[in-house]
């Protein structure tokens, strides 16, 4: 597997107990995953609501691991600055969501942080090949955002493949990550499709006897042996 294949594994924290979040990241980061995805929902661009930029700030402390603040948000340029600023090393914005999605890509970089594209499952790869330059993260939706425990979307797989190969032909530093319905079952076939970077909620929290260490495991190991 070449360098750049290893697989990451980032945590959806919105299965966790919300009265109890800064536990949970110090469980996240104890078992091994990578980068911790805030969901950030604001009842309109998604039928939920989550937290902001406060919550994030709070829980920052605890753990020295990488945040990614994913905005499911209509607008998402008068905040931006917010979530640098609670510590989240990558800013998610949806392609949706932004009027001028160059300017915004630019402006992430200025306040000091990674970008990255999140693209619903009925919006094209089209509607970013104009400023993958931009982008550090891209990230494919394998289900509707706004909850989670939702059923995988296989047919985001050819998406998945050819934001694969826009990359690699043009040679670009991005991380391609996936969302949603992520486990045992489906991540093998994300990764296939060209997917590095995946991202889980339900899968990585334990039921009854399990522990978070074990699933992020066996998710770590389906997702490379897939890539090998
Ligand atoms: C969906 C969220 C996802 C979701 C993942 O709106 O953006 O991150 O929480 O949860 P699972 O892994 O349960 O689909």
């Amino acid at each position: 597997m070449a360098q750049g294949d290893a697989p990451m594994l980032v945590a959806s924290v919105l299965p966790a107990d919300f009265s109890e979040l800064g536990h949970a990241v110090q469980e996240i980061e104890k078992a091994g995953v990578d980068r911790i995805q805030w969901d950030v929902m604001d009842g309109r661009f998604v039928p939920n609501l989550t937290f902001g930029a406060d919550v994030i700030k709070a829980c920052r402390p605890r753990v020295q691991m990488g945040f990614e603040a994913h905005l499911m948000v209509e607008d998402p340029d008068p905040l931006l600055d917010t979530w640098v600023d609670a510590g989240c090393e990558l800013v998610i914005v949806h392609a949706e969501t932004c009027k001028h999605l160059h300017r915004t890509l630019g402006r992430i970089h200025e306040l000091g942080a990674r970008a990255g594209v999140a693209l619903n499952p009925a919006t094209p790869l089209d509607a970013v090949t104009n400023v993958l330059d931009l982008t550090d993260l891209l990230l494919v939706m394998t289900v509707n955002p706004g909850f989670g425990g939702q059923a995988y979307i296989a047919s985001m797989e050819p998406k998945i493949a050819a934001a694969r190969a826009e990359i690699d032909s043009r040679g670009l530093d991005i991380e391609l990550e996936v969302d949603g319905g992520i486990g045992p079952k489906t991540i093998g076939a994300a990764a296939r499709a060209g997917a590095r970077v995946f991202c889980a909620g339900s899968a990585l929290f334990p039921k009854q006897g399990e522990t978070m260490t074990d699933r992020a495991a066996a998710l770590r190991a389906a997702a490379t042996e897939a890539i090998a």
